[in-house]
């Protein structure tokens, strides 16, 4: 598949900032997860010196580009991603992850806070992601006029970078859950009796972001992987009020972990 234009160019923008090596992987942050950003070194630039980036307005997010060395791997950082209940846009990442392919990178990786069915994965703990179930029923292709948007599905969490994650966890002694990924919608979060369903149709964890990427970065042939860190027990499931401050306070508690999980995973892989 071609790389778009839009992508090429500003791919030769990052290079000029940024240097020419090719970038080895995307790394999408979630909420509270930005100051990872910190332990790049390397170049940052604002989405908005990027045209046709998204201009993400969440709190707890940094709408800004790294590129660098990360733990010995060459990456692409983003700090933010736009989620569809910001303008309604499923396919908002669409362009970020054709540049980021467009530099070189063959594997993403998406982090994403998110709320947990599973009393075995409380509050602070991490879920690499198995299986999505796109419970929003939109879909980023809709409107690819081409026949690439028939994107087969299965392992789309993909294999080897699954294992690639799972031994790095094993190595630094962190346990690593591994558990199913409901996509809702948002912003409003989800209201007891949605939770009981999800449950009820084989999801561990619901968040508000991460499917429409992993379908787009499929679409685009890249290789890709989640981590989801556990903030809070889903609606219904724990007496703790469920807001996006708090979302905000409790990501940290799992990023000491998903900072320690990727420092091994990008020295080894
Ligand atoms: N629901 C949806 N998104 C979330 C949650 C949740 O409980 N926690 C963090 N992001």
């Amino acid at each position: 598949m071609h790389d778009t234009p839009e992508a090429d160019h500003i791919a030769d923008r990052i290079r000029a900032i940024a240097g020419d090596a090719p970038v080895e992987l995307g790394l999408v942050l979630g909420s509270g997860l930005s100051h990872l950003a910190e332990a790049v070194k390397g170049r940052t630039i604002p989405y908005a010196d990027l045209p046709g980036f998204p201009q993400p307005s969440v709190s707890g997010h940094a709408p800004k580009l790294v590129v660098g060395s990360l733990f010995g791997a060459r990456v692409a950082l983003f700090g933010a991603r736009e989620h569809y209940y910001e303008h309604g846009r499923p396919d908002a990442m669409r362009l970020p992850l054709e540049t980021v392919r467009a530099l070189g990178a063959e594997r993403l990786l998406l982090t994403n806070a998110a709320g947990s069915m599973r009393a075995d994965i409380p509050p602070g703990e991490l879920m690499l992601v198995t299986d999505h179930i796109n419970f929003s029923g939109l879909n980023p292709l809709i409107g690819e006029p081409t026949d690439a948007r028939f994107v087969p599905m299965t392992d789309a969490y993909d294999p080897g970078m699954r294992q690639g994650l799972a031994a790095a966890a094993r190595a630094e002694g962190i346990a690593l859950n591994a558990g199913v990924y409901a996509w809702y919608s948002g912003p409003s979060f989800e209201t007891p009796a949605e939770i009981q369903a999800i449950h009820t149709l084989g999801a561990d964890a619901v968040g508000m972001s991460t499917v429409p990427e992993v379908i787009l970065a499929r679409f685009l042939g890249l290789k890709v992987a989640a981590i989801s860190t556990i903030t809070n027990m889903a609606a219904g499931l724990s007496d703790e009020a469920i807001s996006h401050d708090h979302t905000k306070k409790m990501a940290p508690l799992g990023a000491e972990k998903l900072e320690r999980l990727l420092a091994r995973y990008l020295t080894q892989a």
